[in-house]
């Protein structure tokens, strides 16, 4: 029997179903407009980084939205350089990244969204989202929700979000990891590791969009990794809007998530526009690397 994502959404708090429902009815539109909304806009973001149209677009249309919706306090967005307050009446705090990996826009590779929930207030750890989310824009469009029921996932079809894995588990043992930056900047403990990896058969694939690349070790287990490098210490994905929704996914499916030292949901954070070194998947595999890297 088919089960749609409103349906699914029964089993938790109402006001959350509401939330994620909003945001999957807004992803479909943002999916909508990428044949439309291509090339470069004249700004680059806090982060330095060549802004895209569609990435400005998203970014300023899902806040619009939840301005109107009163469901949602305050927004921090990889796009904008401060927290963004709405509604003094709402009651969720939202992370977006309305746009990743929007650097495949041109080759026509995986994009997405990833969004964090939240109720306390924003910076705080990861351990304190509520729920977590993405959507990723491939050859179908699939939709992920973390929240206390589990990890799950649905595929737009003619009868919108449909079920079609419901409390997923990471894969044991996984298949595949996917590491971004360049091989000659990795540092040497990490390097080894991966080549252990290698030996043990572990096949590399890697996409360059944190969602589609995140996606794949949901599906097939492994571990992805934007480590530190000699060149960008810090790693180069955001703690907000990147690292800690895929981590909150990642650890309530069984998986781990670390900064090479600590869960990246431990971490407390000095500004909303931090980045961090992640390294997430599976368990036994995060936790051998934190081993390597002490
Ligand atoms: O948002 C940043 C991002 O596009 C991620 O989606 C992706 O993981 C990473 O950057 C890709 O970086 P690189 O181009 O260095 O492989
Ligand atoms: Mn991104």
């Amino acid at each position: 029997m088919i089960k749609t994502l409103e349906e699914h959404l029964k089993g938790i708090d109402n006001e959350l179903a509401g939330l994620i429902l909003k945001i999957s009815e807004l992803a479909n539109i943002i999916s909508s407009e990428l044949p439309y909304r291509r090339g470069k806009a004249d700004t680059k973001n806090v982060f330095g980084e060549v802004q895209l149209v569609i990435d400005k677009w998203a970014d300023q249309f899902l806040i619009d939205e939840f301005k109107k919706s009163n469901l949602v306090k305050a927004v921090v967005s990889e796009e904008q350089p401060d927290i963004v307050k709405l509604n003094k009446d709402g009651i969720f705090n939202v992370t977006l990244d309305p746009l990743d990996g929007s650097s495949n826009i041109e080759s026509n590779n995986l994009v997405g969204t990833i969004i964090g929930i939240y109720k306390k207030d924003l910076p705080c750890q990861g351990k304190h989202q509520i729920a977590a989310m993405y959507i990723l824009y491939g050859p179908v469009t699939t939709l992920v929700y973390a929240a206390e029921n589990g990890v799950h996932e649905f595929l737009y079809t003619s009868k919108g979000f449909v079920l079609r894995e419901e409390n997923i588990r990471i894969p044991e043992p996984g298949k595949l990891y996917g590491i971004g930056g360049l091989r000659k900047d990795w540092l040497p403990p990490f390097r080894k590791y991966i080549e252990g990896l290698e030996e043990d058969g572990y096949k590399l694939r890697y996409g360059g969009a944190f969602v589609g690349d995140f996606n794949q070790i949901l599906h097939y287990g492994g571990i992805f990794a934007y480590p530190a490098l000699a060149t960008k210490p810090g790693g180069k994905l955001r703690l907000f809007a990147e690292a800690n929704p895929m981590s909150f996914i990642a650890e309530k499916m069984g998986g781990a998530s670390t900064n090479g030292s600590m869960s990246i949901l431990e971490i407390k954070p000095e500004s909303i526009s931090q980045r961090v070194p992640i390294y997430i998947g599976n368990k036994g595999l995060v936790e051998k690397l934190e081993k390597t890297l002490i």
